[in-house]
C-alpha cells in the first residue's frame, strides 16, 4: 500500500480560514435570518480597477485571434510584467534589480510554500508568533519540524514571540538560524518595521549566513514615508534576502491570482560538500520544472496595474480600504479596545475584551453581533487573548460592524 507523508499527520487542526469559515456556515444554518458581516479572512470587496480589468479583456481577445494567441510563456513570468514592476514599484525606491531576478507566480501563498523546495531540510527556519500560518505549517508538511508540544510549538523550529512588549517587532534569535521568515507589514498584527529594525535583520543575516524570506504582501498599503516598502532599501539585504509579493491585495487579485518572487543573484547557498552555490539557480530551475507560468491574460491585467491610469485607480481602491481601517481603529477605540495596527496595513489587531480568549471573543462577536473576525491564536500561541478585523470589507458592512461592537461592547 501507498504510504502518505506522515508530516501531515503532526499538523495540529485544520486550515485556520477554512475552519471559521465552517463555523460561520454552522451558524448561518442555525440562524438563518442573522446578517452576518464577514471581516475575518482578507478577501478584497472592490472591483478590479478599470484599466486592469480592460488589460484583462484586451487579452482574452488576444486569444481569439491568429495573430495575437498566446500558448505556453516563459515559466518565469513575462518580460514586459518584470520590467514594468521593476521600473514602477522597486526604482523608484532605489532598488535595482535584474529582470532575471523576479519571477512571477500564481500567488503569494504557493511562493512562500514552494521556495522550501530549495532549502535543505535541516536548515533552521526561525517564524514570528504569531504570523500567516502558512509559514509554520508548510515547514511542518515538508518535514523540517518535529511534533507540536501542548501550545501548539513544533520542535526544531524557533519561534519569536511578537508582543506589546517589543512592539510587535521580534528580537534576534539568540541561537543560530539559517532561514528566517518576516513579514512587513505584519499579517495579523498590522504593525511595521522602520529601516533601523530591518537593517538588524540583514546584518545579521549577512554575518550568520542566514536567508531572510520577506514577506511584502501588504507593502502597498504603507502610508508612513518613512517605512521601507522592500527589504531591499536595506543596504546589504540583496545578499541575504528572497522577497514576496502579491497582488492579491493590492490590485484585488484574490480570484484573479498572480504573485511575484524575487531571488537576487547574490543570494547564495552552500551544497553539501560546502561549495557556494546561487538560490536564483536553483530557483529558475525549479519554476521551469514545476510551473508553466500565470497565465497570459492575468500577466496582461497585473502589468495594467503600472500604467498611468491603473496604478492612479488602485491607489484609490487601496485608500477606500485604509478609510474602513480608520473607521474600526477610531470606532473600537471610542468603545475602549485597546488595538494596534491599521495605520500602515489592512489589519487591526485588538485585544480581546474581559480577558476572553481569541476564541471565546470570536465566539461572542459571531454570536451577540453577527460580525466574523479572526482569533489570534489561529496565527500562533502569542496570538492567544488577541483579535484581527480585516479592513476589506464593503463601506456600509464595516460602518454596521463597527456600530454593532460598539454597542455590545458599551
Ligand atoms: C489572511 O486573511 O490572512 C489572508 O487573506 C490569507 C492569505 O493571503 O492567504
Amino acid at each position: 500500500m501507498a504510504k502518505i507523508n506522515d508530516n501531515y499527520l503532526k499538523l495540529k487542526a485544520g486550515y485556520l480560514f477554512p475552519e471559521i469559515g465552517r463555523r460561520v456556515r454552522e451558524f448561518s444554518a442555525a440562524n438563518p435570518t442573522a446578517k452576518v458581516i464577514r471581516l475575518g479572512i482578507g478577501d478584497v470587496t472592490r472591483p478590479l480597477a478599470p484599466a486592469v480589468l480592460k488589460a484583462f479583456h484586451d487579452a482574452v481577445d488576444d486569444l481569439a485571434t491568429t495573430d495575437h494567441f498566446a500558448g505556453y510563456g516563459p515559466e518565469q513570468g513575462y518580460d514586459w510584467l518584470i520590467n514594468a514592476i521593476i521600473e514602477k514599484s522597486y526604482k523608484p525606491r532605489g532598488v535595482s534589480l535584474k529582470t532575471e531576478e523576479m519571477f512571477i507566480s500564481d500567488g503569494s501563498k504557493c511562493d512562500c510554500a514552494n521556495i522550501l523546495d530549495i532549502f535543505a531540510l535541516d536548515n533552521v527556519v526561525a517564524i514570528g508568533d504569531p504570523v500567516y500560518p502558512v509559514y509554520n505549517d508548510t515547514n511542518v508538511m515538508i518535514g523540517r519540524t518535529g511534533e507540536a508540544d501542548d501550545k501548539g510549538y513544533y520542535a526544531n523550529v524557533v519561534y519569536m514571540p511578537c508582543n506589546e512588549a517589543n512592539n510587535f517587532i521580534p528580537a534576534l534569535p539568540t541561537q543560530k538560524v539559517d532561514i528566517i521568515y518576516l513579514c512587513f507589514p505584519n499579517n495579523p498584527t498590522g504593525t511595521v518595521a522602520s529601516k533601523a529594525e530591518l537593517k538588524k535583520w540583514v546584518d545579521y543575516a549577512n554575518a550568520n549566513d542566514a536567508v531572510i524570506f520577506f514577506d511584502a504582501a501588504y507593502e502597498a498599503f504603507i502610508t508612513n514615508p518613512d517605512i521601507p516598502h522592500s527589504i531591499y532599501e536595506i543596504e546589504g539585504a540583496k545578499r541575504c534576502a528572497i522577497e514576496f509579493r502579491s497582488f492579491s491585495k493590492t490590485a484585488g487579485f484574490t480570484g484573479v491570482r498572480c504573485g511575484l518572487v524575487v531571488v537576487p543573484e547574490e543570494v547564495m547557498g552552500t551544497t553539501a560538500t560546502g561549495e557556494r552555490y546561487s538560490f536564483n539557480k536553483l530557483w529558475l530551475r525549479r519554476t521551469t520544472t514545476k510551473f508553466n507560468g500565470a497565465s497570459y491574460p492575468v500577466q496582461r491585467a497585473a502589468a495594467a496595474v503600472y500604467s498611468d491610469e491603473g496604478w492612479k485607480q488602485t491607489r484609490e481602491i487601496i485608500d477606500y480600504y485604509m478609510e474602513n481601517a480608520r473607521i474600526i481603529r477610531e470606532g473600537l477605540t471610542e468603545a475602549g479596545v485597546t488595538i494596534f495596527g491599521g495605520v500602515d496595513a489592512p489589519y487591526i489587531w485588538l485585544k480581546t475584551p474581559g480577558n476572553l480568549t481569541s476564541w471565546e471573543f470570536f465566539d461572542k462577536l459571531l454570536n451577540e453581533c453577527n460580525v466574523v473576525g479572526t482569533p489570534g491564536s489561529g496565527f500562533g500561541p502569542s496570538g492567544e487573548g488577541y483579535f484581527r478585523l480585516s479592513a476589506f470589507g464593503h463601506r456600509e458592512n464595516v460602518i454596521e460592524a463597527v456600530e454593532r461592537i460598539k454597542k455590545n461592547l458599551k
